[in-house]
């Protein structure tokens, strides 16, 4: 028995934000975007079309953090008029911050309430969101949750709730266009581990499955090729239309034990999160190669009947964009690794995990992954 559901109407093409005024349709929407000048250029011409929005929140940084989200939250509450929609222009960030939004309704206390204690999610608000992601990309444009960042405490929070779902994504593979190598690579594997994640996973069903295939295959072919032509229109719908399959199938099963490790990676290492997400992946692969799990079916239909083959090519894949798979160059050492690994395994996203402890931690990381002695338990 599954089930599987995504309530977000999607629409995709080159072209498709010309439409994003048409879409708001004269409701009083707040605008949400980082302060580059690329976006600065964006919302200008979204202005010419919907009107001069009710607020805009145009200082988003990376990995949205408690203290900054809270100053951002207060000014909804000096607006005059509550919006009737949040347009939410960038990547996973910006949408992540935009969904705090539209639960804080300009009181950050009721989502910092919530995170904290898992209490009174019925003062949550929920103002409806346009996702319109220029990444591809976290999939956020089709969860419900947002990741936040708590640095001054070194905890990482999400904010998941069935109201946080976009009404509407956009998704114009242009808007991804201009975006420099690093962020492309790092982006796309974040895409990429969304995919393989939702197939080792509890909470897969038939349909996650398929579209984490279709994006996993996908994004293994398309990235090699985009690297060397960023400018590639053909290559960046293809990419864009491929993170959007990865988070349609995370969308039901969240994440898994890959994104569990990057967490600590990221604010630890100050790893960016498409990298810390990934750079894991060819080992959690030869940690499931030898089981007879029946979501290996999926792993081979991507990598191929031999996993262990399968899993140096995915390696060879990672190496060849410049991502490195060996933990030390991150910064992490043994010792850490371990207790990394270890408490990964029982955090919320670790439990999603369908492979064993013993074959994850018995594969070394730093020797290419050939397997060594399985410290005790
Ligand atoms: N909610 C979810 O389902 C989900 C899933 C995965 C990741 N995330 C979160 O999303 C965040 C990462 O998001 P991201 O990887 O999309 O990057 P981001 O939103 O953090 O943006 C990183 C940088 O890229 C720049 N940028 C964005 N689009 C650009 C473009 N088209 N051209 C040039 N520059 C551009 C931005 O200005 C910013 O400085 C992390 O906080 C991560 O935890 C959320
Ligand atoms: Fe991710």
């Amino acid at each position: 028995m599954w089930t599987y559901r995504n309530p977000v109407d999607l629409q995709f093409g080159c072209g498709r934000f010309a439409q994003l005024a048409g879409l708001i349709g004269g409701r009083r929407y707040a605008l949400v975007t980082y302060p580059d000048a690329m976006f600065l250029e964006l919302s200008e011409r979204l202005v010419s079309g919907a009107g001069t929005p009710v607020l805009t929140v145009d200082d988003v940084q990376p990995n949205p953090d408690f203290a900054l989200l809270e100053r951002q939250a207060a000014r909804f509450a000096e607006c005059k008029a509550e919006p009737d929609v949040i347009v939410a222009l960038g990547g996973g960030s910006v949408i992540d911050s935009a969904k705090v939004f539209a639960a804080a309704a300009g009181d950050f206390t009721t989502v910092r309430r919530y995170l904290e204690t898992s209490e009174n999610a019925g003062a949550l608000s929920q103002i409806p969101i346009i996702a319109v992601p220029t990444t591809a990309g976290t999939g956020s444009e089709v969860t419900c949750w947002g990741t936040i960042w708590d640095r001054e405490t070194g905890r990482k929070f999400s904010l998941a709730r069935p109201g946080l779902y976009p009404s509407h994504a956009v998704v114009d593979p242009e808007l991804t266009l201009d975006m420099p190598l690093g962020l492309t690579v790092a982006t796309g594997l974040d895409a990429l581990s969304h995919a393989f994640e939702s197939i080792w996973n509890r909470n897969r069903n038939p349909v996650s499955t398929g579209h984490a295939i279709a994006a996993a295959s996908e994004i293994m072919r398309v990235l090699p090729r985009l690297v060397e032509q960023l400018g590639n229109v053909d290559l960046r719908a293809r990419m864009a239309k491929a993170a959007l399959l990865a988070g349609l199938a995370f969308s039901n099963t969240k994440t898994a034990i890959a994104h569990s490790i990057s967490y600590p990676v990221t604010l630890r290492h100050d790893v960016q999160h498409g990298i810390a997400c990934s750079f894991t992946l060819p080992l959690i692969v030869r940690s499931l190669a030898s089981s007879d799990l029946p979501c290996l079916e999926a792993v081979k239909a991507i990598l191929g009947e031999d996993l262990i083959d399968g899993a140096d090519r995915l390696q060879a894949f990672l190496e060849n964009l410049g991502i490195s798979t060996d933990p030390a160059s991150y910064g992490i050492g043994r010792e850490e690794w371990l207790d990394l690994i270890g408490t990964a395994l029982v955090g919320e996203r670790g439990q999603n995990f369908v492979g064993s402890r013993e074959e994850l931690l018995g594969r070394d990381p730093y020797e290419r992954g050939v397997p060594r002695q399985i410290p005790a338990q």
